[in-house]
This record gives C-alpha cells, sequence and structure tokens, in this order.
C-alpha cells in the first residue's frame, strides 16, 4: 500500500483526506443533532473497509444498519456527489456483521464475569468503595480457589457463600460486610431485570471475529444494535469500554502500520465520561493514548465535545466538527473550544462558521503527511455508498444468516462453574459438557445453515479470517480459565438439602485441586499474554489480574 492511502472524506476547494497510515491518531466526529455526524461516520467507516481495514461502531438508532445494502439512490447523497464531482458514484453494500448484546439483532456477544473483572463490574453495578472493595475480595477468593466466575449464578453463588462465611473469610481478607454483599447482589438482581445477564457467560466472543475481510478484501463493518442497550447506558459504556480494552490487552505492539488494524467508533461517548471516577477516568486516557501502538484508531462521536475530557480531546489527531448551536452560555463554550482545537486557517472565523454549517457540511483537520495537522477547512462531507439509513428486519435477517458467524454464538453453553461447585451440582459427566475447544481461526463450528454462497463467499471454508490472522494475535487459551476447573468431587453423602450444598464441599474441593489448578491456569494465561518465555517467571498473583483481563491488570495500575 502507497504511503499516502487515504479516505476521501469530503472537499472544500481542496479534497479533504483522512490519512491511514495516520489513522490510529484517533479522531473526533462532533456536532448537534441531525447535523450529518452518523452520515459522515459511515462515509469514513466505509472508506476504511474499502482499504482492508475492519471497523466497530453502535448503532445508537438503528440508521447505520443501512452500509449492509447497496446505497447510491438518495436524492441528497447523489445532489453531493455530483456536487463533489465524484466520477461514477454508485451504491455499495459493505460486509457486515451484526452484533447484539441481547441476540435478537445481530449474533450475541458475551464475555465471562473474569473477564470484566472486578474494576468495570463495580461500575456496571454501581458500587460505592467498600462494596467495589468487597467485589474484589469475591474474585480474589475465585481466583485462590480456583472457581469459574462465568455467568450471573456463579457471581451470585460465590457472593452467597461469602455472605454466609464473612466472619472467617475476615481474617485473611479484611472486613466482609455482608451489608455490601446484599447491595451488590440486589444490584446484580436489577442489571438481570434489564437484560444484562445474558452478556455473561459463554461461548465468549473471540475478537479475531470482528477483526476480518470478506473474500474480496473489504474490512468487515461490525456493527453493534444499540438501540435497546441505550436504555441502559451504564452497560452501554461498560461494554464498549470493555471491548476497547480487550483488543487493548489482546493485540501485539506493533508500532507504525501504513494503515490501521481495526478502527473502533465509540458513538454517544460522553456516556463514557459522564460521573466517572477518576481513577476510571485516567485509564481511558492511558488505554486511548497506548492503543495507538496496537493499530486501532478510537473515534469518539458526540455533539458537544465539551463532552469529553481535555486530556482524552487532545489526543484526537483527525477532526469532523458539525454545526453546533450557541443558544447558552455552554452552547458558546462549546463552540469556542471547538473553534480552538482546530489549527487556524487565515481564511475565515472556525467559531463563526461552526454556528452557520448547514447538514453534511463541516470543519475538518486531518494530519498531514508529517503527522502535523492540516489548517482548518470548510467541507461538504462525501456521500456513502451503502444506503443512508436503516436496513429493514427482513434485509438484517438476511445479512445475518449468511454471516461467517452465524452458529457460532447463537447458543448459550453453560458449562460447570462456581455455581455448580458451589451448589454441588457438578456432575461427573461435566467434562464432555465442556464445548469443543476453540482454536483461533482453526476452531470453526461447522455451521448449521447449508453451504451457500452469499456476500462472504462460499461456506464454510473461511479464507479471509485464516488468511488475516495468521499468528494474529488473540488467540489465547479457550476458555482462559478452563485449567482452574476443580475436578469434580468424590461423590459423598449429601448432607444439605438439596440444591444447597453449604462452603465445605466446594472449598474443600476447590482447596484440593483448585490452587494448583488456579496456579497452572494464570500460567497458561500469562503464556498467553506475554509470549512463553516469560511466562515461567510470572506468579500466579499477576496471572490472576491477567485472567481477570480488561483493564484489571491497568486499572490497578
Ligand atoms: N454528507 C451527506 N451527504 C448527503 N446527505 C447527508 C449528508 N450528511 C447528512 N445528510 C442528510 O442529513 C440527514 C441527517 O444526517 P445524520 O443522520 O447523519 O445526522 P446526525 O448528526 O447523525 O443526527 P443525530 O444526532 O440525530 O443522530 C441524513 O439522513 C441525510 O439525509
Ligand atoms: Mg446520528
Amino acid at each position: 500500500m502507497s504511503d499516502d492511502a487515504a479516505i476521501f472524506v469530503g472537499a472544500s476547494t481542496a479534497d479533504q483526506y483522512l490519512l491511514l497510515k495516520y489513522a490510529n491518531r484517533h479522531g473526533l466526529i462532533a456536532g448537534a443533532t441531525g447535523t450529518g455526524k452518523t452520515v459522515t461516520l459511515q462515509t469514513i467507516a466505509e472508506g476504511f473497509s474499502a482499504y482492508g481495514v475492519p471497523v466497530f461502531m453502535a448503532d445508537v438508532k438503528g440508521d447505520l444498519s443501512g452500509v449492509s445494502q447497496a446505497g447510491g439512490s438518495n436524492p441528497r447523497a447523489l445532489e453531493r456527489a455530483k456536487q463533489l464531482g465524484i466520477d461514477g458514484y454508485g451504491g455499495r453494500a459493505f460486509p457486515t456483521i451484526f452484533w447484539d448484546l441481547f441476540g435478537e439483532k445481530g449474533h450475541p456477544i458475551r464475555t465471562t464475569v473474569s473477564e470484566v473483572g472486578p474494576v468495570l463490574m463495580a461500575r456496571l453495578l454501581q458500587l460505592n468503595e467498600t462494596q467495589e472493595g468487597v467485589l474484589n475480595i469475591v474474585f480474589r477468593i475465585a481466583d485462590q480457589q480456583g472457581l469459574l466466575l462465568l455467568d450471573f449464578k456463579d457471581l451470585q453463588a460465590l457472593l452467597q457463600w461469602v455472605a454466609e462465611n464473612a466472619g472467617s473469610l475476615t481474617t485473611e481478607f479484611g472486613n466482609v460486610s455482608k451489608q455490601s454483599v446484599g447491595t451488590i447482589q440486589r444490584q446484580l438482581l436489577t442489571l438481570s431485570q434489564q437484560g444484562g445477564e445474558g452478556f455473561f457467560g459463554e461461548p465468549a466472543l473471540v475478537l479475531t471475529d470482528m477483526i476480518r475481510c470478506d473474500p474480496s478484501g473489504y474490512g468487515a463493518i461490525n456493527i453493534l444494535a444499540a438501540d435497546r442497550l441505550m436504555q441502559s447506558p451504564r452497560l452501554y459504556a461498560t461494554f464498549l469500554l470493555w471491548l476497547l480494552s480487550e483488543l487493548f490487552e489482546s493485540l501485539p505492539e506493533v508500532g507504525d502500520l501504513d494503515k490501521p488494524k481495526f478502527v473502533f467508533f465509540f458513538d454517544e461517548a460522553h456516556l463514557l465520561f459522564d460521573d466517572a471516577p477518576k481513577a476510571l477516568l485516567s485509564r481511558i486516557e492511558q488505554v486511548v493514548r497506548l492503543i495507538r501502538s496496537k493499530g486501532v484508531g478510537v473515534y469518539f462521536i458526540t455533539q458537544n465535545p465539551l463532552d469529553l475530557p481535555e486530556t482524552v480531546l487532545g489526543q484526537l489527531g483527525n477532526r469532523v466538527q458539525h454545526a453546533l448551536r450557541a443558544f447558552t452560555p455552554r452552547d458558546q463554550r462549546a463552540v469556542k473550544v471547538a473553534a480552538e482545537t482546530f489549527r487556524p486557517n487565515k481564511a475565515f472565523d472556525a467559531a463563526q462558521a461552526i454556528t452557520e454549517l448547514s447538514v453534511g457540511e463541516a470543519l475538518l483537520s486531518f494530519l498531514d503527511a508529517k503527522g502535523v495537522p492540516f489548517p482548518v477547512e470548510r467541507c461538504f462531507i462525501a456521500p456513502p455508498q451503502g444506503r443512508i439509513g436503516p436496513a429493514t428486519a427482513e434485509e438484517r435477517a438476511a445479512v445475518i444468516a449468511a454471516s461467517p458467524l452465524a452458529g457460532r454464538y447463537d447458543t448459550a453453553v453453560d458449562r460447570q462453574s462456581a455455581y455448580e461447585v458451589l451448589t454441588g451440582r457438578v456432575t461427573s459427566a461435566a467434562p464432555e459438557a465442556t464445548p469443543p475447544r476453540r482454536r483461533g481461526q482453526y476452531g470453526s463450528v461447522p455451521p448449521t445453515v447449508p453451504t451457500t454462497t452469499g456476500p462472504w463467499g462460499p461456506r464454510p471454508a473461511e479464507p479471509s479470517s485464516t488468511a488475516e490472522h495468521e499468528g494474529a494475535p488473540g488467540q489465547r487459551p479457550e476458555p482462559r480459565l478452563k485449567k482452574a476447573q476443580p475436578q469434580p468431587p468424590a461423590p459423598e453423602p449429601r448432607k444439605a438439602p438439596a440444591g444447597r450444598q453449604r462452603d465445605s464441599v466446594g472449598i474443600a474441593v476447590a482447596k484440593a485441586a483448585g490452587r494448583s489448578m488456579a496456579t497452572i491456569a494464570a500460567r497458561e494465561a500469562a503464556k498467553a499474554v506475554f509470549g512463553r518465555g516469560k511466562a515461567a517467571s510470572i506468579g500466579a498473583s499477576v496471572g490472576g489480574a491477567v485472567l481477570r483481563g480488561v483493564l484489571g491488570s491497568i486499572l490497578r495500575g
């Protein structure tokens, strides 16, 4: 790829391009409602896809799903193409993978409680410091005892056990207040009622499933249905943060590439920062800063640039600013801040222009060939080739059915974990209940639909993912805590009432098998993250942090 490969984003007197080699210097798309943010995002995302860069974005209003269908007939898009003199403008459908935390409008996305870790879980459950401390202890006990925390049942069961044994745990772990445990349990219940429970479990998302190209070399456009999810803003923000952290943790350092490996669009970005505790904020800033060298570009989309902390705003090299209103003093401040973040252009006053921009018009400033921002330009944004607006339910269903991931995530798997151990429901048939081990790109589950030729090429082969991800990151041990699985206990007479076997069983079992198993699991995970050489020197405690994944290691700092 040539050094100046670039996405055509818009034009005024001169064409404006987003250089792929600096696309990992992050970006911002801002503007008041209805000013053209979503269309700009679509144009840029299509540009990445056309260059073979897969992207991820959350579809807050459902209007991004049209990228999966050929557009090109929208009168406003045609008019814009004519205005900008785009030769041969026409429609094109882009390879889209639909995802949905609730499993309704796309492939379900799941992860395990262990992988989310105590820090994000505490935020998700809105815990205070004391309660977060207790949650930390729960995770430590799970690590120590080799108990798998996969889904909510597991966390509930362990919390229950902790409440019952609070007294004896205090010596080793410090004060474990039953009241705090009670609060955590109640919050878990609320989250379940909001549908959050489905997000925790297996099969857990394998990131390389998102980082792929179609057979023609176009990057996948991963779209998360977020309309329902937005009703639980905290779950939305925590999920996106988790995904970002997973990318951060599992991708290797790559330095400067000629194009990014993956681009992450963060819509309604203010939700990430709204009342986030200081420690979390500084870690988000850190992740954003460091993820760049892993070849990931992060683009924040928000109405008001003041919604983002200055330290994050300062890291966003590529900017699109649509119109802002200037009715209130806060509005006026936003206009001023937005204007001041641009390198000035003598030809016009940026602050004034921001209030005058029409729909689909914006102030642009991208990084030039030396990585320095161009002076701000007032431009009309290029029209997307995919459809502007939503795909129909039938179109979406067809895309999902033809997806290269059809059948892989659709059915939840509930294997033996903390819940079964603590409630004495361990079965000797447990090993068979374990899903077949996936080995990255080699472990594709046989498709459940007949072989067809779809937009992703003939099934069941997955040529692009194989080619793209040879030796790619993210091939961590799967599942991560597998080795920590305690052996099924020897059958012993059940004394406790059915379904309610007390601490002694689970913990005695875990004590016998768990400690060494947990150590093995930690080493396995450490190997995956740090490479074999270092693994031996990494102790179980570090491994434990790695196992918890997600900001776990970095958030602790
Ligand atoms: N670059 C463009 N070319 C042609 N039409 C455009 C362009 N940008 C915006 N439009 C038109 O303006 C409409 C509104 O744009 P868009 O949905 O992107 O606004 P938005 O800023 O995302 O609004 P909201 O904040 O409500 O989500 C589009 O449906 C489209 O008809
Ligand atoms: Mg929009």
